[in-house]
């Protein structure tokens, strides 16, 4: 496994690999790696000739209260995960390479998917997830990029750049990972206190009993939501910020429960800001 600070280094590479014929799988993370990051690194290993991780906390996508200066970093351990599954390449650069004083330009989406969910309490957000995303795209041209479903808002917005600015890139979500107890992973599980890595199961928990209600008969958004919100006020250390429902699609609010809705929602701790969904198919 060969680590690249250098974003002309890698280019080198990336450039001999595709004269070479070879595709590239691209896997972009903030590091930190649990199982959940590990889980795209497989699938892109099984699915292309070369794996490119990035791991890059990413300053322009933290808003100015957000936790950038406390999110957790272990690059030595992060490099053993990788290279025991087999990543080829890793991408670690510095913010001084990917940001330069001279640095101008910024990918900005616009309307109805960015105006609700995470986008309302972490308004640059997306902004900064599709700028550093379009610029990983250009450096490791990669054919494939795997993302997590975790942040299903994520995938749909990325999705929409690839297909708004006509990029070669194929996005293949990827479901979420879980703790035994049904947490979803997280890098940001590191910064809850013991009661709170407890509490934190009331996110999962509301969700999975949404979908009973729903497979019960219910239909009201509304009364789905109420339901939710109701478990997760309960928990003393829990404060909502959102839950809502839309079509994964249209990223239209529904009320009304409905094939390939998004429920998805945000619970802040004390130092960590913890998200979850869960999209209805129906069988
Ligand atoms: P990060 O939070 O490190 O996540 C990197 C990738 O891993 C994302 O695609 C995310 O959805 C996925 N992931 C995280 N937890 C997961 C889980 N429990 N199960 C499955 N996949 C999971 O998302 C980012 O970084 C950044 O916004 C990034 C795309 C790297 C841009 O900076």
């Amino acid at each position: 496994m060969k680590i690249f600070n250098s974003i002309d280094e890698i280019k080198k590479v990336v450039k001999q690999l595709k004269q070479a014929g070879k595709t590239i799988g691209l896997v972009p993370t903030m590091g930190y790696l649990h199982e959940g990051h590990l889980s795209l690194m497989k699938k892109a290993k099984s699915e292309n000739d070369v794996v490119i991780a990035s791991v890059y906390v990413n300053p322009t996508q933290f808003g100015e209260n957000e936790d950038l200066d406390i999110y957790p970093r272990d690059f030595e351990s992060d490099s053993a995960k990788m290279s025991a599954i087999g990543v080829d390449m890793v991408f670690f650069p510095s913010d001084a390479m990917m940001y330069p004083p001279s640095y101008m330009t910024y990918v900005e989406p616009v309307g109805k998917m960015v105006d609700k969910l995470c986008a309302k309490s972490r308004p640059i957000h997306f902004r900064g997830v599709d700028t550093i995303v379009l610029k990983l795209f250009n450096i490791t041209k990669a054919d494939r990029a795997y993302f997590g479903m975790k942040d299903a808002q994520q995938v749909a917005v990325v999705k929409a750049m690839v297909r708004d600015l006509n990029l070669d890139v194929e996005i293949v979500p990827c479901p979420i990972v879980r703790e035994p107890d049904g947490v979803a992973m997280s890098s940001r599980n590191k910064n809850l206190s013991e009661k709170e890595r407890k509490d934190a199961v009331v996110l999962n928990r509301s969700l999975s009993g949404a979908l009973e209600m729903i497979r019960s008969g219910e239909t009201s958004v509304q009364a789905i939501i109420d339901y939710i919100n109701s478990e997760i006020s309960a928990v003393d250390s829990a404060k909502v910020d959102y839950i809502e429902a839309v079509d994964f699609d249209s990223f239209e609010k529904i009320a009304t429960v409905k094939n390939n809705m998004l429920i998805a929602l945000a619970v802040q701790f004390e130092n960590a800001r913890l998200i979850d969904n869960l999209l209805y198919l129906e069988r």
